[in-house]
């Protein structure tokens, strides 16, 4: 049995992690909070309102509560969120009970990204967390590379577990972009499937400094012949080099433009245009340890079963 808190649990990948260690019925469960609430009052969830800013009051919440491992789920997309990990590190790095730090990683390798020209907005935060890390030699760390959440290929379910946008397949709408020719191999995990896994991780005896969470791997071509057989139809495919996705010739997926009401337009092709010249020059091949073979009780979903049941084929 451990006593995990889960900073960020509050939603998205932090809430799955939650609710999967929770599933486990063995472990003591801890959320940190920037606010109070009560969502987790039917449960045995401890919710706590940190102040990331101080991490001495990080410290004192995990010593007064004997928590030996903590999770990081937190958001990395601002300064602000990144600073907030920074200052949980220390707080975690400073207090007399906790053994075990996870950073909120959760996608690529980042060391491998940093040796490459990739322009990766969060990459400089995730890095930064690493090197933190390195002030605290006593506290074991673990990376959790899961690649890309499976969840981007398939309509969400209502309501979503965590926020999508299209990327590269569109099933609904048998249309796909696809970066370079569709040779390159890719890493996709379902959410649901990361979480389970992290959950089950907090009873290996030792944690490796990185672990592979692998749902499937595939190449490009292979993605989309995945949808065609289960949609049952040829897809629309345009394929477009590094080049043009670098000048920004971004191939739209039907199912975005509702979704630009929320997050605009330029906002998606952002994101697209990461996520795709990451893979066309190789990044979400990721190699490494995989995790499944350290815990091959927990089947992760293939791509074609996720797409079958987010389509409800
Ligand atoms: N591989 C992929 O395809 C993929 C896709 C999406 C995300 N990710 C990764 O998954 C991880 C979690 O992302 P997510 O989308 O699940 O995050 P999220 O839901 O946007 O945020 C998670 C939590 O972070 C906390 N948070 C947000 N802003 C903060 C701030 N400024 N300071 C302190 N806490 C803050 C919030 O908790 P409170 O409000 O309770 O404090 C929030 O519930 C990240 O590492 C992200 O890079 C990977």
């Amino acid at each position: 049995m451990v006593r995990v808190a889960v900073a960020g649990g509050t939603s998205s990948l932090g809430r799955l992690v939650v609710n999967a260690i929770v599933a486990t019925k063995k472990h003591d469960v801890f959320v940190l909070s920037r606010k109070d609430s009560n969502i987790f009052a039917e449960s045995n969830v401890k919710l706590f309102a940190v102040d990331y800013t101080v991490p001495a009051t990080i410290t004192a919440v995990l010593e007064e509560n004997r928590i030996d491992t903590v999770i990081s789920c937190l958001n990395l997309n601002t300064r602000e969120a990144s600073d907030a990990q920074l200052n949980l590190i220390e707080g975690v790095g400073k207090s007399s009970t906790v053994k075990r730090f996870a950073p909120s990683e959760f996608g690529l390798d980042n060391l491998e990204v940093a040796k490459v020209v990739f322009d990766y907005p969060v990459l400089e935060f995730k890095i930064a967390a690493i090197d933190k890390l390195k002030e605290f030699p006593s506290l074991k760390s673990i990376r959790f590379i899961t690649g890309m959440f499976m969840d981007f290929f398939g309509p969400p379910p209502n309501p979503p577990q965590i926020n999508v946008i299209s990327v590269i397949i569109d099933p609904e709408h048998a249309k796909a972009g696809i970066p370079g020719n569709g040779s390159a191999t890719i890493l996709t995990t379902h959410t649901t499937d990361v979480a389970r896994f992290v959950a089950a991780a907090l009873s290996l005896p030792d944690w490796p400094e990185k672990v592979i969470i692998q749902g499937d791997r595939l190449t490009l071509n292979e993605v989309v012949a995945v949808a065609e057989s289960v949609k049952g139809s040829k897809f629309d495919v345009t394929y477009s080099s590094v080049e043009d996705l670098k000048a920004g010739k971004i191939t739209e997926l039907p199912s975005n433009i509702p979704r630009y009401a929320f997050l605009p337009k330029p906002m998606v092709e952002g994101i697209t245009q990461t996520f795709t010249i990451g893979m066309a020059i190789g990044l979400f091949d990721i190699k490494g340890p995989l995790l499944n073979d350290l815990i091959p009780e927990v089947k992760p979903i293939s791509l074609e079963a996720f797409l079958k049941k987010s389509l409800q084929l």
